[in-house]
């Protein structure tokens, strides 16, 4: 079918993944997003999760334009450098209707390859799990995966439980980032650990799996989530979270050579 012959739109893209659900996916996935948007990157975002979107919420503060249908084509919302595909930004029935595997599969298409996207770079952020939908998504796109992982061992398994399925499909990993592992006390200005477990060094050593960086558990980032507003639009660049998502987006960039094409001036 002609509208998903455009897969070659996408020169780069990343999977946001992990295997277990809350650990901050979508957080960092649209962080990120705007970190390399503050760059002049143009970013694509796909919220993956098509039955249960973040997306529309963790935006909501600001000015993205509606997505248009335009025959088949759907033209993404659109904010600075970033395009944004969602369901829940389409009306996606909410009152309890049963979506079947069949309607998520064409709701994946449509939001994916129907779209004009015009960016240099796709972040998708995925649902929790290890689905059919993953499934069709690792296998009908080539990228590369950041695995997300909060610091607990429960959520390392599901981790492995997720590389086990990319390795499936030869996808590279480019690493693993660790969420909300440290608290900064406001005091006297140490990282307090909040799971002093080592299962960090367990996987890592274990896997082969690269360790890139870890985040601090930071109250702004989901007060600021809360309102719909991601906290790298308008970062205060002195903050831990903040020069973090640099060091992210320098990994990421780094990572990419010639597949990362910046904004044409
Ligand atoms: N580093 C952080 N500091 C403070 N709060 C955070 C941080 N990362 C994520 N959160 C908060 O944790 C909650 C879960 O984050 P998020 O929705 O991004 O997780 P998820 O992995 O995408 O969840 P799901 O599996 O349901 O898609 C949100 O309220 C978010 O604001
Ligand atoms: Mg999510």
């Amino acid at each position: 079918m002609e509208l998903f012959a455009n897969k070659k739109q996408f020169k780069r893209v990343v999977y946001v993944y992990s295997g277990k659900g809350g650990v901050g996916k979508s957080t960092i996935c649209l962080n990120l997003a705007f970190a390399l948007s503050n760059f002049g990157y143009k970013v694509g975002v796909f919220d993956g999760d098509l039955s249960t979107p973040s997306m529309p919420n963790l935006v909501k503060g600001l000015d993205f334009t509606k997505p248009i249908m335009k025959g088949v084509i759907v033209l993404p919302s659109r904010y600075k450098n970033i395009a944004l595909t969602s369901s829940g930004l389409l009306g996606i029935p909410s009152d309890g209707t049963f979506l079947s595997g069949q309607y998520l599969k064409g709701a994946l298409y449509q939001l994916l390859f129907g779209v004009k996207w015009d960016i240099d770079i796709l972040l998708i952020d995925m649902p929790p799990g290890t689905t059919d939908l993953h499934k069709e998504l690792f296998f009908s796109l080539k990228g590369e995966v950041l695995l997300v992982t909060t610091p607990h061992s429960t959520s390392y398994e599901d981790v492995i439980r997720g590389i086990a399925l990319i390795e499936r499909f030869n996808i590279p990993i480019l690493g693993i980032v660790e969420n909300m592992s440290y608290v900064k006390c406001d005091n006297c200005h140490h990282n307090i650990v909040l799971f002093p477990e080592n299962s960090k060094k367990v996987l890592c050593e274990k896997i082969g799996i690269k360790y890139l960086l870890s985040f601090p558990f930071d109250s702004q980032v989901s007060k600021m989530a809360s309102r719909g507003l991601p906290y790298m639009n308008e970062p205060n660049l002195e903050s831990s979270t903040a020069s973090k998502y640099l060091d992210l987006l320098n990994i990421i960039i780094s990572s990419g050579g010639d597949r990362n094409v910046p904004v044409s001036e």
